[in-house]
């Protein structure tokens, strides 16, 4: 079956058509994804019934896997997936749902600020893959938001502001904003900052756009509130609906989106239901900015 693409809601987001990812897809359907990727920003494929291993092969078809290591607050005796996979369940080992006061819980509920996955590592995501395996009664919708009409729909003064603009990533400012300190020394080392532009330009297309994250918490020379404050007005600019796609998930969907060009966020849903849901993600060409590895 022919690979076809149609546009759902805003201009970004696309719905495939003539892929299934049971089986290996051939070099032409990997290009026509790559090509559809280009042209959109997020794709949807619906009915997809896949085990780990066949998302996995799927993943490493379009590209270099990033591994999930030493991001979240689950220790290595609590993860409930292999690393190649970033578990954004609300689940623990024994796939019960976390308590709603646990720690881990309330570290990963800053997934529902709007954000850009792994711009907290030097070298950032490019592709995530999330696919739904068990989808909450109501909520838990995933928001995308289009960082490159964000960024032409900027006026000229504050585009040139933008110029050349360096931010600090961390997920320890992103979980402040949730209002979580609550960090070890351990961890505070772990998730030092990491330096990223505030525009990229797109390797394929040419065309800019704002990458912006709720893990930036602050600007390279600027003072910190200042810095929050200016990052906080484009958030503002960037997330108005009209540059967002919300999906609401159904069992066997897998959604693709860009990090590079696109910020999203998780809704809430009722913290008792099992919402489980499983990424992958493929690594970026390399750092934004030239900077020690972490
Ligand atoms: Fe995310």
């Amino acid at each position: 079956m022919p690979v076809k693409i149609r546009q759902v809601g805003p201009c970004f987001a696309g719905e495939v058509t003539g892929i299934d990812m049971t089986k290996p897809i051939t070099p032409e359907e990997a290009a026509a994804i790559h090509a559809g990727m280009d042209e959109y920003a997020v794709l949807v494929f619906r009915d997809q019934h896949i085990t780990a291993e066949q998302q996995l092969a799927f993943t490493e078809s379009l590209g270099e896997l990033e591994h999930a290591i030493g991001t979240s607050l689950r220790k290595d005796d609590e993860l409930r997936l292999p690393t190649v996979f970033a578990d954004v369940s609300n689940l623990d080992k024994d796939n019960k749902p976390l308590a709603r006061d646990d720690r881990r819980r309330l570290f990963a509920i800053g997934n529902r600020l709007w954000h850009s996955d792994s711009s907290f590592k030097v070298t950032p995501a490019k592709y995530s893959l999330l696919y739904g395996i068990t989808i909450p009664s109501k909520g838990g919708n995933t928001e995308f938001a289009d960082m490159r009409a964000a960024y032409d729909a900027l006026d000229e003064e504050t585009k040139q502001a933008c110029e050349g603009l360096v931010c600090e990533h961390s997920q320890i400012y992103s979980r402040q904003q949730a209002g979580f300190f609550d960090f070890t020394d351990e961890e505070r080392a772990r998730f030092k900052p990491v330096l990223q532009t505030l525009i990229r330009t797109h390797p394929s297309t040419g065309r800019k756009s704002l990458y912006l994250s709720s893990h930036a918490g602050g600007i390279v020379g600027w003072p910190v509130p200042e810095a929050r404050i200016f990052l906080r007005d484009l958030n503002e600019h960037a997330t108005q609906r009209k540059f967002v796609y919300s999906h609401k998930w159904r069992v066997g969907d897998l959604v693709i989106w860009d990090n590079r060009r696109t910020m999203h966020r998780a809704r809430p849903f009722p913290a008792h239901e099992p919402r489980d849901v499983r990424r992958t993600t493929l690594k970026g060409e390399g750092p934004t900015v030239a900077q020690q590895a972490a």
